[in-house]
């Protein structure tokens, strides 16, 4: 497993990290031993970056996290988790300084630090990048050594561009996958420039680029690729990157031509954001161990030709761009 800089934090993590989500809820039932199984086998895997939120199973990920850490000892890995998402609708004036300093010591709790390696705020509405005053509140959580740093986790490019104003922000946190291509066009080059860390996340489509769905494949009611199909719950952008599904399928097949050997098509999709040096790390979700050591094994993956990455670049232009480019 292979590390990149933590932009300009001074620490590194694997370049394949852990997206907690599933493992917490949304994603229909993940029994807590599949879910410990799949922490550990990240870990194991040479994982040392975990993504999670004080919202995933309302702090079930946290908590799981905890768990499997204090059981394992040794090293901790980089534990990023987010804050914003407890209030019961999304408004600016619901992001105090209160309302911040309560839910950072909700996770400090959940997850038995004394500070959090990273927070980010957790797609807040876009206003409040308008507004220091939570930035403020952030810097003297920092100065209080509840968290070490802090970031950001955005919907939009044009809400990273003006997060990355405030100087504490150290990291962003957005939707890159082959079927989300534009923050390579408009985002990356900022972001190396000003050293931020770019944690690309839903980096399998919700699964879509596992290459296992099909037309008729069914979804638990609990799950969010049955609940927010249509942006029924919160933004439709995090369900399959916002693409439709036949769409999606359709250009999976696409994509499917173009593997060669044996690769997994989760792997290669892995591989394929390895590509961009911009990245520090891709943070797949996984409900058990077998996702968890395969998409972690992606790191180990050669690179793709430039054939084709340009391939890829084709059939995103042609089928899914007018899908989601003009939106996120
Ligand atoms: N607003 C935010 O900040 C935000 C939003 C979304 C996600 N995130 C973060 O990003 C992380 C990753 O995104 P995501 O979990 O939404 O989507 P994802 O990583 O694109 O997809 C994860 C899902 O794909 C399936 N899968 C994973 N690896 C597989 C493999 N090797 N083979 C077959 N199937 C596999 C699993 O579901 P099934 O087995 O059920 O198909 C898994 O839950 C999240 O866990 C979370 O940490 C943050």
């Amino acid at each position: 497993m292979q590390t990149r800089p933590f932009g300009r934090t001074g620490r590194r993590v694997s370049e394949i990290g852990f997206g907690a989500w599933a493992i917490g809820g949304s994603w229909g039932a993940v029994d807590e031993s599949d879910a410990v199984a799949a922490l550990n086998a990240a870990l194991d895997s040479g994982v040392t970056f975990i993504d999670t939120a004080d919202v995933y199973g309302d702090g079930r990920s946290e908590r799981l996290i905890r768990q499997v850490l204090k059981e394992r000892g040794g090293e901790r890995p980089f534990v990023a988790t987010k804050a914003g998402r407890r209030l019961p609708q999304q408004t600016v004036a619901g992001y105090t300084d209160e309302n911040l300093h309560a839910w950072i010591e909700r996770s400090l709790t959940n997850l038995a630090v004394e500070t959090l390696d990273l927070v980010q705020l957790h797609c807040p509405p876009t206003d409040l990048y308008y507004h220091p005053e939570a930035f403020d509140s952030l810097d003297r959580l920092k100065k209080n050594g509840k968290i070490r740093d802090y970031g950001v986790s955005v919907e939009r490019i044009e809400e990273a561009i003006k997060a990355i104003e405030y100087p504490g922000v150290v990291s962003v946190q957005i939707i890159f996958n082959i079927f989300r291509q534009r923050p390579a066009d408009l985002f990356f080059d900022l972001a190396k420039k000003k050293e931020l860390a770019v944690i690309a996340r839903v980096p399998l489509a919700s699964g879509l680029l596992t290459g296992k769905f099909r037309a008729d494949s069914s979804f638990a009611d609990d799950d969010h690729r049955k609940f927010n199909r249509h942006g029924e719950a919160f933004d439709v952008g995090e369900t399959f990157s916002g693409v439709p599904y036949d769409v999606g399928l359709a250009a999976v097949d696409r994509v499917r031509k173009l593997i060669g050997g044996d690769v997994a098509m989760a792997q290669f999709a892995l591989r394929w954001i390895l590509m961009f040096d911009a990245v520090t790390v891709a943070i797949p979700g996984a409900k058990n161990s077998a996702q968890a050591r395969a998409n972690a094994q992606a790191a180990d993956r050669p690179a793709l030709p430039q054939s084709v990455m340009d391939e890829l670049k084709a059939i995103y232009d042609q089928d899914i761009r007018p899908h989601v480019h003009q939106r996120w």
